[in-house]
């Protein structure tokens, strides 16, 4: 087979990108986790010694932490001056929780698939599921956190206000249910912007509504908002105003009966908003960096976890706004629209 040498360098080089960032990862939770961003962003440009005093950490590790940062571009470096700094843009993504485009929660999401793989591994071996409460802890506030950016920045702001009427209602005072709510970071946000609404959250997995619970409470927000164990058909029925779905629907063994299960507990005239991953309808749309991400996560984390559920439908993360429809159609909604979308996310509504 003749090999175009072209092609094979562009392959390559391309791989080891891929490979660089792959073991990289690691470095982004150690950076994470040890304050290493925050204190180059706040206090650079520092040589590898001042930022190792500053974190209450070894030089010697910060020092080839810093290099492999340089290398990746996550970080700059003057070799006059020894020193290592960040820009506004770096520090914007890795360092600084509270911007719009904060992704330096990442690592905890990765190293999870990579202490599960040996459970993932064996379900693609024998077909069967790994469920959400088998999962390694890091998942779970890996998960919170990383999605937390999308929530403070669109929710109250956009997708919110996409819905038809909805504002006026949570304005007027309305009751919310947070279907899936992790570790329930939606809803607090939901609370803080609504004074007058009551707000629900449910999810199956008990140690996350354990940490729910505590967040609500070191926020002083328990008044106007419980968190629950239930599952997407079993919780309580209480006239839902608005019932929403966050990045969970397809983790789900059954949408179709989960919505079902809205359709029977929500208002006459009540909203169920469904957040799910942005995505085409057609898998070729979707062989993007974005989609890319997706399906990765959907293989390793959203596919098994509906797979452990009864039904086990396993929509994955890349199902699209048309597979979505017809769940909704199913589960006894008669409206159905695309109410906005970022290019992370599609926020679709559906009424009765
Ligand atoms: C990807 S996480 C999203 C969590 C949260 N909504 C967020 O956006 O941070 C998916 C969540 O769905 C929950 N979940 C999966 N299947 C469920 C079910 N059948 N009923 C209720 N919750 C479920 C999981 O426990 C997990 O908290």
């Amino acid at each position: 087979m003749k090999i175009d040498t072209d092609k094979l360098n562009a392959f390559m080089g391309k791989m080891l990108v891929d490979v660089g960032a792959a073991i990289g990862a690691s470095l982004m939770l150690i950076g994470d986790k040890l304050g290493l961003y925050k204190a180059l962003a706040r206090g650079g440009p520092m040589t590898s010694a001042e930022l190792a005093n500053a974190t209450s950490t070894t030089e010697r590790y910060v020092r080839e932490w810093l290099a492999a940062q340089a290398a990746a571009g996550y970080v700059n470096y003057d070799s006059h001056s020894a020193k290592f700094s960040m820009s506004p843009e770096q520090a914007m993504v890795l360092a600084d929780e509270e911007s719009p485009v904060f992704m330096g929660a990442v690592g905890d999401l990765v190293a999870a698939t990579i202490l599960d793989e040996p459970k993932i591994s064996q379900a693609f071996r024998t077909g069967k599921g790994v469920g959400w409460n088998e999962r390694s802890t890091c998942l779970f506030c890996g998960t919170a956190r990383f999605f937390r950016t999308s929530y403070k920045h669109h929710l109250v702001q956009e997708w919110l206000p996409a819905l038809e009427g909805v504002i006026a209602k949570l304005e007027a005072g309305a009751v919310v249910a947070d279907v899936g709510c992790g570790h329930g970071i939606s809803t607090m946000l939901m609370v803080q912007a609504f004074p007058k609404s009551r707000f629900y959250g449910f999810d199956y997995h008990d140690g996350s509504i354990v940490a729910a619970r505590q967040n609500a409470e070191s926020a002083g927000l328990q008044d106007r908002l419980s968190f629950e164990v239930h599952s997407g058909k079993t919780f309580p029925s209480r006239g839902y105003d608005l019932v929403c779905f966050f990045d969970c629907l397809h983790d789900m063994g059954d949408p179709v009966g989960a919505l079902r299960h809205v359709r029977q507990t929500i208002a006459s005239d009540g909203t169920c908003m469904i957040v799910e991953p942005f995505a085409n309808d057609q898998l070729e749309d979707n062989l993007n960096p974005v989609g890319r991400i997706y399906y990765a996560a959907s293989t390793v984390v959203c596919t098994p976890a509906s797979l452990a559920q009864e039904v086990g439908l396993a929509l994955g993360a890349q199902a699209g706004e048309a597979r979505l429809r017809e769940i909704a159609l199913q589960a006894g909604f008669n409206c159905f629209r695309r109410a906005t979308e970022t290019p992370f996310n599609l926020i679709l509504e559906a009424r009765p």
